[in-house]
């Protein structure tokens, strides 16, 4: 069972850092400014894939059940990253939303599944029902997401498919996710 361990489980709720942005630029392959930049935490982990660092499916407890409700927060993921020099410890490895409905979690990845810019949560008007309400949307193609993670126009959205969930555990009131990205650009959801 994973341990918690604060620093690699950061509450990340507010605006996007500068760590955010790296993040999903180096995903979204759109990484000009992110490369220029390589001091951002987590271009490392573009350069060296989670499965090669043997992380990918890893779980991490991040969080309490009563310490969430149905708005989705950011959670960072942080762990150990090793080369063959050298270990980095606590380096940032991904980003996830974490929302209470009931008794269970929903969680799901941050990177856009169209070209892996960071999805942002927040209130909005829904583009068809036109209500005010808290959604996810992607900033740098207008894809909009609803809570449960669909699109919210499959016909007209870049991505191919919903955003990526991930698997949730709750274990004596402790939240534990199981950590994934996935391929770019695909209707299929594959690990990678
Ligand atoms: S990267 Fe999100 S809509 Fe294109």
């Amino acid at each position: 069972m994973s341990k918690k361990n604060d620093n690699q489980a950061q509450n990340a709720t507010g605006e996007a850092t500068r760590r955010d942005f790296c993040l999903g630029a180096v995903g979204a392959g759109v990484g000009v400014a992110a490369l220029a930049v390589p001091v951002c935490a987590g271009a490392k982990m573009a350069l060296y894939p989670l499965q090669q660092e043997g992380l990918s499916g890893k779980e991490y407890e991040l969080t309490t059940l009563d310490a969430l409700d149905e708005t989705p927060r950011q959670f960072v993921i942080a762990d150990n990253l090793n080369d063959a020099w050298a270990t980095e410890a606590n380096q940032t490895i991904g980003v996830v939303y974490l929302r209470r409905v009931g008794e269970a979690v929903e969680a799901f990845q941050s990177i856009c599944p169209h070209a892996g810019c960071r999805i942002k949560a927040g209130k909005m008007k829904h583009p068809v029902s036109g209500e005010e309400q808290t959604l996810y949307f992607c900033p740098c193609h207008g894809d909009v997401f609803e809570l449960n993670g669909e699109r919210v126009n499959p016909e007209t959205t870049k991505s191919a498919r919903s955003m990526d969930s991930l698997e949730t555990r709750i274990e004596g009131g402790k939240v534990f996710v199981k950590f994934q990205n996935f391929q770019l650009g695909t209707a299929e959801k594959k690990p990678v």
